[in-house]
C-alpha cells in the first residue's frame, strides 16, 4: 500500500522538485478491487485522468481497456498496446472528420448528439452505433464535473430518444450501445446505483441493444472525514440489477464502466519545495516551486488535497496557506491549512494527485512540465517522464 515518506524523500532528493511520484502497487490494487467487485463488467480506463504511457501499460496489464476523448488519446492508447476492441471513445463537439477518424479506429464510439448520429449515418461510418444519454441525473464534486441534467452539454436527452431512433432507421443503423456518465467523484453508493437503475430502464427503449456503459465517476475520499465509496455494496447491487435486466430481455448484453480517478488518484503525490515564507495580516503563506500550472484542482474546483511535510513530523500546528509560483492570486494549493509550520527548504507532498494532476498541467508562465516517477512494487524509482505534446493532435 501507500509508501511512506522515505521513498518520496529519496525521489525528491534524487530528482529534485517539483516532481510527480506514482506508486505502481496502488494502481494495481485499485484495478484489482474493481475487477473483484464487478466481475461482469469490462473496464475502460478514462485515460484523461492520467495518460502517462507507462501508467497506461500498468493498467492494461491488469486486464483493463481504455476510454479516449480525442484523436490524440486514441493514438496514444493504440501506441501503448490497447486493441481497438478494448477501447471506447466519447466526445462532445467533434468535427465531421474527427468523427470519421474515430470511427475508422475501430474503437466503440459513443455518439454525443443527434448531429453526430446524423453525420454517422450520412457518412456511412458503420451499421452499429452507440449513443451517450443524458438521463437528467447528474452528480459530482463540483458543478464543473456534473455531466447529467439540463445544464450539461453532454449526451442525448431522454426526450430526443424517438428522434435518435428515427435517424437510425433512416440510415439503416442499429443502436446497439448506450452509455452515460453522470459526473466525477461520486462517493454516494445510492446515487451511482440510481443512475444504473434508470439506465437499465431506459435501455428497454432500444430494441437492438447489446452493450451498456455506465460511465466513470467512482470517487475517492480527499478530505479528512470523507467516506470511501462503498464499492462492495455498489458491486453487489450492480450484479443483482444487471442479472435481472439480462433475464428480462432474454438475450446477451455486455456491461462496461469507465473509471479514471478511482484507478490512479491515490497513487500519486506532487512533491514541491518551500522556497518562501510571508506573513500578511490575514495569512501565513508558504511559497512553493510549483503552481496551478502543475496541479490545478484547488484553483479550478476548490478541491482539497492533503499536504504532508516530509521533513517534519513534530511541532506546533499553525494555519498555513500554500501558494504557488504562478503570477495569479488564485494560485494556491491550500488555504489556512493547519500544519506544522514549514521552513524554507522543506519538501511537501501534495497527496492524491495521481488523477487530473499532470494530465491537466500546462506550461503557463513558461514553467516546464514536472518530471514523473514510478515507484515499483520493490520500491525502485523509475523516471517515466513524457512529453504529452508529442502525442497531442
Ligand atoms: N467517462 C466520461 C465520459 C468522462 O467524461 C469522464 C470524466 C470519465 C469517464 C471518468 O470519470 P472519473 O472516473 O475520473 O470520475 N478534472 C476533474 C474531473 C473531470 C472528469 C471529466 N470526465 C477533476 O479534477 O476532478
Amino acid at each position: 500500500m501507500k509508501k511512506g515518506r522515505d521513498v518520496l524523500l529519496k525521489a525528491a532528493q534524487t530528482y529534485g522538485t517539483p516532481v510527480y511520484v506514482y506508486e505502481q502497487t496502488v494502481i494495481e490494487a485499485q484495478c484489482q478491487k474493481l475487477r473483484r467487485h464487478f466481475p461482469n463488467v469490462a473496464f475502460h480506463y478514462a485515460m484523461k485522468a492520467n495518460s502517462n504511457p507507462v501508467i497506461l501499460k500498468v493498467i492494461r496489464k491488469q486486464g483493463i481497456g481504455a476510454e479516449a476523448v480525442s484523436l490524440g488519446e486514441l493514438a496514444l492508447a493504440k501506441k501503448t498496446g490497447f486493441k481497438a476492441t478494448e477501447t471506447s471513445f466519447t466526445c462532445a463537439s467533434l468535427t465531421e472528420d474527427e468523427l470519421s477518424s474515430a470511427a475508422a479506429s475501430g474503437a466503440r464510439v459513443h455518439l454525443d448528439s443527434l448531429t453526430q448520429l446524423e453525420t454517422w449515418g450520412r457518412r456511412a461510418l458503420g451499421r452499429e452505433v452507440s449513443v451517450r444519454l443524458n438521463q437528467g441525473i447528474g452528480a459530482g464534486h463540483h458543478a464543473h464535473v456534473i455531466t447529467g441534467g439540463p445544464h450539461s452539454k453532454f449526451g442525448i436527452t431522454l426526450e430526443d430518444i424517438p428522434e435518435a431512433l428515427r435517424i437510425a432507421d433512416t440510415y439503416g443503423l442499429a443502436i446497439t450501445g448506450i452509455q452515460q456518465h453522470i459526473g466525477s467523484n461520486v462517493l454516494d453508493a445510492k446515487v451511482f446505483l440510481t443512475s444504473v437503475r434508470v439506465l437499465l430502464k431506459t435501455a428497454q427503449r432500444f430494441p437492438d441493444l447489446s452493450h451498456i456503459d455506465f460511465g466513470g465517476g467512482l470517487g475517492i475520499p480527499y478530505a479528512p472525514g470523507e467516506n470511501q465509496l462503498d464499492l462492495k455494496r455498489v458491486g453487489k447491487e450492480f450484479k443483482i440489477l444487471t442479472s435481472a435486466f439480462r433475464k428480462s430481455i432474454g438475450r446477451q448484453v455486455s456491461f462496461a464502466m469507465e473509471p479514471g480517478r478511482f484507478i490512479v488518484a491515490e497513487s500519486g503525490s506532487l512533491l514541491v519545495s518551500v522556497v518562501d515564507l510571508k506573513k500578511t495580516s490575514a495569512h501565513l503563506f508558504a511559497g512553493v516551486n510549483s503552481g496551478f500550472n502543475q496541479l490545478i484542482r484547488h484553483a479550478m474546483y476548490g478541491s482539497y488535497h492533503s499536504i504532508e511535510n516530509l521533513m517534519r513530523t513534530r511541532g506546533t500546528k499553525v494555519s498555513v496557506s500554500i501558494a504557488g509560483n504562478v503570477c495569479e492570486s488564485g494560485d494556491l494549493f491550500a488555504v489556512d491549512r493547519p500544519m506544522i509550520r514549514p521552513e524554507i527548504g522543506d519538501i511537501l507532498a501534495i497527496r492524491n494527485a495521481g488523477a487530473y494532476g499532470f494530465s491537466m498541467a500546462s506550461t503557463f508562465n513558461m514553467h516546464a512540465l514536472p518530471r514523473e516517477l514510478l515507484v515499483s512494487g520493490s520500491g525502485q524509482l523509475k523516471d517515466i517522464s513524457f512529453n504529452p505534446t508529442e502525442y497531442a493532435r
